[in-house]
Parts: structure tokens; sequence; C-alpha cells
């Protein structure tokens, strides 16, 4: 017996099957950042979680089992990682993917043909091409909209709509949805409330906490802010779904690894120390932009002047590090991602190291040309993930850059 249901293997394994939390309700996040979901290791004492770098798992006799029996099911050094994501967000359960493309895909197995899905018109371009190159070939429809607009939310809605897919901030144009509001909609119609927490992580924003019903990351951003993995999260908040994700990871196994998820559970220890810093850099970093002779418009929720400052504020217990920004001329564009040094010139977000892209042909180069055009996705606007560097070299290099 390899695939043994949840049940068989839960009985054995505290966590398994839903964690149950109220032991460490009571601590504050950073505590269960670095103490993760179990701490200790009981067989040995050891205060780093091993590393299970096993696929199988022998069982004890004919019809005993230590709960675990095939990575692909579940793994020691996974499940403590899955478990204190979990925690971190208030939710019930969450499992590790290999990637936050394919936590999403995960997410899609959920669904029927029919199935209506209302997205962030302000989305991810891979989650874009996932969704509009893939899954609507199986006959899942996705319309794209702008969530701060409740009443294009009502209007949109159709009798097969099943789940609200949303991003928030939005990235690069950093809109706020109100999670609440969005949520109580969701809830009139019996529709699914899907935020995708990456930019924020729970460190900033728990949507759960605001009616949301489903969580995805992609882990490869801050929750390990390291740019040496790429993971993705699903947690989910009620215990009806754990059966049914069970079965779609197990049958599928786009699974973290044993020696990522411990990487992982590593970076986490260090999550709130680090957005920290990357914030009040993107304080200084954005104040500075706002000032600047050669950029006519900053985009960044911490800004007080930002128009969602305030609901922000509500809602999160901070801004995070992105910041996007317009250039005067396109030209200064190519000059500036050729001169930064100490800013990288690269994809991806929310890693120790400060990190510049050009959405148009990067991030949201897979994205329909109408619908950038829309969101202003231009050729003057440049993305900003602001790291942990010495915040004088980081202004030192902008400077330089937009000349
Ligand atoms: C908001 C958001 N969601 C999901 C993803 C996809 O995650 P991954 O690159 O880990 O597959 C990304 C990647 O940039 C992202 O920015």
């Amino acid at each position: 017996m390899i695939e043994g249901t949840l049940e068989e293997q839960a009985q054995f394994i505290e966590g398994l099957g839903g964690i149950d939390a109220s032991a460490r309700a009571d601590r504050g996040i950073t505590t269960n950042l670095v103490h993760g979901y179990c701490g200790r290791d009981e067989t040995t004492g050891a205060v780093s979680t091993p590393i299970h770098m096993s696929s199988t798992f022998a069982h004890p006799s004919f019809y005993g089992s230590t709960g675990f029996m095939y990575s692909r099911c579940g793994n020691p050094t996974r499940l403590e990682l899955e478990n204190t994501v979990a925690l971190l967000e208030g939710g019930c359960k969450a499992w590790a993917f290999a990637s936050g493309m394919s936590a999403i895909s995960g997410l899609l197995k959920l669904c029927e043909s029919g199935d209506h899905f209302l997205v962030s018109d302000d989305l991810y371009g891979g989650t874009y091409r996932l969704f509009s190159d893939f899954y609507a070939h199986y006959g899942l429809e996705f319309d794209y909209i702008d969530f701060t607009d409740l009443e294009e939310v009502r209007d949109s809605i159709r009798p097969n709509t099943r789940f609200f897919f949303v991003e928030t901030p939005t990235n690069p144009t950093m809109k706020v949805v109100d999670l609440r509001a969005v949520s109580d909609i969701a809830h009139e119609r019996s529709i699914a409330f899907v935020v995708d927490n990456t930019l924020l992580t729970p460190y900033f924003q728990r949507p759960f906490d605001f009616g949301a019903d489903i969580i995805v990351h992609s882990g490869t951003k801050y929750l390990c802010g390291h740019n040496d993995v790429t993971a993705g999260f699903i947690v989910i908040r009620d215990r009806e779904l754990i059966q049914d994700f069970f079965n779609i990871t197990m049958s599928e196994g786009a699974l973290l690894s044993p020696f990522d998820s411990w990487l992982m559970l590593r970076s986490l220890k260090t999550l709130g120390v680090r957005l920290e810093r990357q914030q009040a850099n993107a304080l200084a970093i954005a104040e500075f932009l706002k000032g600047h002779p050669h950029v006519t418009d900053v985009y960044y929720v911490g800004d007080p002047e930002h128009p969602a400052h305030e609901l922000s504020c509500a809602q999160t217990s901070g801004f995070g590090s992105m910041i996007s920004f317009r250039v005067d001329v396109a030209e200064r564009v190519l000059k500036a991602l050729e001169r930064i040094e100490v800013i990288a010139y690269a994809e991806s977000l929310g890693s120790v190291e400060s990190l510049m892209t050009f959405p148009l042909m990067q991030t949201h180069g897979a994205m329909a040309p109408e619908l950038r055009e829309k969101l202003g996705i231009d050729e003057r606007l440049l993305r900003l993930s602001v790291g942990i560097e010495d915040v004088r070299d980081l202004i030192r290099d902008l400077e330089r850059a937009l000349g």
C-alpha cells in the first residue's frame, strides 16, 4: 500500500490531516516564524528540522505505518514547512509545491469544465498565461476585471462563477483590493475567494482574517527571500477541502523536495526582520523617486499619497517593498537597466537582493497587449523590488542610473 487515504495516514502524524494551532495561537508571528509548527525534532532535539531525503518509508509491520509511506504523499520535512505556513496564515492546512505556478495549477484541479473565474486584471503575467493559454482549453473560463471597482465585480458574476482570484496589492500597478468587501460579495453567491498573498506574506497581510477561503503563494519571493528556491503554497481555511487537495497533490506530485523544504524553513525564520528592513528601504527610495526630475509617477502603497494607502492601513500591518515608477522618456528605461550596478536587472522579487525589471517585456510580456495598455504597463514603466542592502548605496545606484 503506497497511496493510503488521508485518514489512514493522518491517524499517525500530527498535522497531516490539518493543524491544531491552539497551542501556538497566543504567540507572536515572529516566534512562530522562528520556531515553526513542531519546532524541535522530538526524537533528537535538533532545533533545525532534519532533512528527510527519503522517497519511501518502511512499514514497521504488515498493518503498521509510521504515517509516512511515499514522499509524493507526505514527507516529514515538507510537512513541517506546510504546517508552519498554515500556522502563519491562520489556515488549517497547507501544501508546498515546486513553484508558485504549480500551486496555482493545483488549485485549478478543483474545477470542472465550464467553471468561470473572475480574476484581477493586474495579474502576474505567468498566471495570466497559465489561465488563458492552457486552462481555457480545458473549458475553464476567465474574465479579468478591476477588483477595486466593486460594481464591476458584482456586474461580472455569472451563474457559473465559482472562484474569485485576486492579487493584492497588484503588481506592477499597486492597486489594493478591499478584502472584506470582495469576500462579502463572493460569499453572498457561494463563490470561493482565492487570494494570491505573495507580495505581502502573512507577516503583513492575513487574508483569512478578511474572509478569504484559499490562499496561494509564490514561495519563491519573500517567503524564500534569498533567490535560491522556487516554491509555491496552497493554504486552506476550512477542513472540507483537505481531502480534495490531498488527492490532487498526491496524484500529481508537483511538490517541494525535502532539501528545498528545509531551505524554506530556514528562510522563514528571518522573514520578519527581512521584511521590516526591506520596507524601511522602500519608504526611503519611494521618497527619493518622487523627488527625481526624470520620474513622472511613483506607485508605492506605503506612500501616504497613494490612493489606497488608507485601505491598506486598515487591512495590512505593512506595505512591503515593491515600487513601480514611470520615467519621462522610454530611452531612459534602457539606460537605467544597463547602468544599475548594486541593483540587479533581473526578474523576480522579494529577495534580500534588490532587483529591477521591465514589466512590459518580462513579467507581463505574456499578457494581452490591450490589457497591458488598460493597466498602463508601458514602455516607460519600471518595477523595483527593494532588498536589504544599505539604502544609501541603492539610492546612489538609482541616481547614477536615472541620469
Ligand atoms: C504574484 C505572483 N504569483 C505567482 C507567481 C508564480 O510563482 P513562481 O515563479 O514561484 O512559479 C509569481 C511569480 O513571479 C508572482 O509574482
